[in-house]
C-alpha cells in the first residue's frame, strides 16, 4: 500500500519541521504541497515521490526520456520554482523552522491560557504555528457551537 501525505496546509515549515508528517515517524510515498512552497508569493504546487514509485511509470529504465509527464499550459514556467528556491533559502538562512517551533510553543501556551477565561474553547490543538481552537457548547460533551 502506498501512503500519500497532503502537506498543502501543514508543509514547508508551518509546524516547525519541513513537513508535518516528520512529527510522526512515518515515511510517505507521495507528498503533495502548495501554499508554503513559495510562502504564497508565487503560484506553485508540486508532488514529490520516491525513486521507486517514479520508476513504476517507466517502460524502459535505460531511456532517460521515458518517464511520466504531467503536461500543462504553463508547465515549465520558471517563476514559481525560482520563488520557491529563494523561499527555502530564506527559511534555512533565517532559521525559520526553529523560530516556528519556538513561536508555536508560545502560541500553544497563550491559546491554552484562554481556556481558563472562555468556556466556549473546548480544546486547543496543533504543532508549531499550525493551531486550531475547537469551539464547543459544552467542554465535557464536546458538543460544537452552532
Ligand atoms: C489540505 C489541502 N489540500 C489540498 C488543497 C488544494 O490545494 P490546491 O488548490 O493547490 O490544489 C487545499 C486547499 O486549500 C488544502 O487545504
Amino acid at each position: 500500500m502506498l501512503l500519500h501525505i497532503d502537506e498543502v496546509v501543514c508543509g514547508v515549515g508551518r509546524t516547525g519541521t519541513w513537513f508535518g508528517y516528520q512529527h510522526y515517524g512515518i515515511k510517505p510515498d507521495f507528498v503533495t504541497m502548495a501554499k508554503g512552497v513559495a510562502s504564497g508569493y508565487a503560484a506553485i504546487a508540486c508532488m514529490v515521490t520516491t525513486e521507486e514509485v517514479f520508476g513504476m511509470f517507466k517502460d524502459d529504465a535505460a531511456d532517460p526520456m521515458n518517464y511520466f509527464r504531467d503536461i500543462s499550459t504553463f508547465g515549465g514556467c520558471t517563476a514559481g520554482p525560482a520563488a520557491a528556491l529563494e523561499n527555502m533559502r530564506i527559511i534555512e538562512d533565517e532559521n525559520l523552522l526553529e523560530n516556528c517551533a519556538a513561536m508555536g510553543e508560545r502560541m500553544t501556551a497563550n491559546l491554552t491560557a484562554l481556556m481558563e477565561k472562555h468556556a466556549v474553547i473546548g480544546d486547543v490543538r496543533g504543532k508549531g504555528l499550525f493551531q486550531g481552537i475547537e469551539l464547543v457548547k459544552d467542554r465535557e460533551t464536546k458538543e460544537p457551537v452552532d
